[in-house]
């Protein structure tokens, strides 16, 4: 037996079903908020899901304020321009309408509204987690995409400009517990607007998350579970909402799955995640599609030290192993990543995606930087990033 403490979270309180969103002023309300703060992006408010979500407020004459200025990949410039907006609207309580990057962005709003600006000391490698306190506003998460799931993560990816640890801009995380959402608002009727690409890289990153939490090294067997079970609902549900995105049924566990996988790694990720915080930054790359590419490899440089745990992945995603030994299952868990990029028409490689040859070496440096990878089960170094970026290009 272990000696060492562990420390598990809880989930916060998730609504989940079709048209949830017409609760969202009766939440507010219970949380005590008088004047909402809705953080989203110009793709959400451009496709009506915006109006969707404040219909609600309008019905219950409740004032709110908007800030759509969230780009992808937020940076620490949009948060301060955030968090001004809030304090001159004199808002109570921050809303997240849209994918990862609003929920991030408005998980960092939340944080500096309390606790004095900049970001800098709060990141998780300037020791944050030890100084952020629980006195924030409350926040409810409403995902539009089923990936990231930011709605149930303690975690926050923010892109630094400050240039503090390199000499480039830099995808930096902020840990702490307080970062969960009071209430995650889970409506799929929300999410059946997405495009067919985005549906596809989110739904890869949810995917990755469940694979790498389920063979990050913390000992966590109740995250374990989850990612499993995570992972089942998403191999099943994926190709039917890539194909019919408006299946309402599949785009509900998906979003589920999604969030029950970002709920699972409270374990840890792994070496996928290190380099692709650093691609969306430095090269044109989304988040889910630079996970896609990067995942069989990075599940082969793992596969000796995870055989039995990619046998389990490989039923998990719905691969019928009957006749296989362990290890013939666990390579069949990389064919079945391989086989959904192809099906999905993801890029088929970092080149062909927008990278660069010559910006490997310093994405290799950088990734070294990135958290994620510690709990990597197998070791990296920077010579292994540089060889993974490169078989993947
Ligand atoms: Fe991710």
């Amino acid at each position: 037996m272990n000696k060492e403490t562990l420390s598990y979270f809880s989930p916060p309180h998730i609504e989940f079903g079709n048209e949830a969103i017409v609760n969202l002023a009766s939440h507010i309300t219970a949380l005590g908020g008088k004047k909402p703060f809705i953080v989203s992006d110009t793709g959400v408010s451009n496709v009506g899901i915006l109006k969707t979500v404040v219909t609600p407020l309008e019905d219950a004459n409740l004032p709110f304020a908007t800030y759509v200025d969230i780009e992808p990949n937020p940076t620490d410039i949009s948060v301060l321009q955030g968090v001004e907006v809030f304090q001159k609207e004199k808002c109570d309580v921050v809303i997240a309408v849209g994918g990862g990057s609003v929920m991030d962005a408005a998980k960092a709003i939340r944080l500096l509204i309390t606790h004095e600006p900049p970001l800098e000391p709060y990141y998780v490698d300037s020791d944050g987690a030890n100084k952020i306190r629980d006195d924030m506003p409350p926040l409810i998460c409403v995902p539009t995409t089923a990936g990231t799931g930011s709605e149930v993560s303690q975690g926050a990816i923010i892109t630094d400009t400050s240039m503090q640890t390199t000499d480039r801009w830099r995808k930096r995380a902020i840990i702490t517990r307080y970062n969960m959402s009071n209430i995650a608002l889970l409506d799929p009727s929300l999410t059946v607007k997405m495009p067919q690409a985005l549906t596809a890289a989110t739904g890869m990153d949810a995917i990755t998350h469940g694979i790498e939490a389920y063979v990050a090294t913390k000992h966590h067997p109740i995250a374990e579970g989850v990612a499993l079970q995570a992972l089942k609902m998403l191999g099943a549900n994926i190709r039917n909402v890539y194909h019919d995105r408006e299946n309402v049924v599949a785009r509900g566990e998906m979003l589920l799955g999604s969030c029950m996988a970002a709920f699972s790694f409270q374990k840890g990720l792994g070496a996928v995640h290190s380099i692709a915080h650093q691609l969306s930054t430095d090269a044109p790359i989304p988040h889910g599609v630079a996970n896609a590419i990067l995942l069989p490899h990075v599940m082969e440089f793992n596969l000796p030290h995870v055989i039995d745990k990619y046998a389990d992945v490989a039923t998990a995603l719905g691969v019928n192993v009957n006749e296989m030994s362990k290890s013939e299952a666990a390579c069949a868990a990389i064919d079945e990543i391989r086989a959904l990029n192809n099906e999905l028409n993801m890029p088929t490689g970092l080149g062909d995606a927008g990278l660069e040859r010559e910006k490997i070496p310093k994405l290799a440096v950088d990734s070294m930087l990135d958290h994620c990878h510690k709990f990597n089960p197998r070791k990296c170094t920077e010579e292994d990033m540089l060889r993974l970026l490169e078989v993947s290009l």
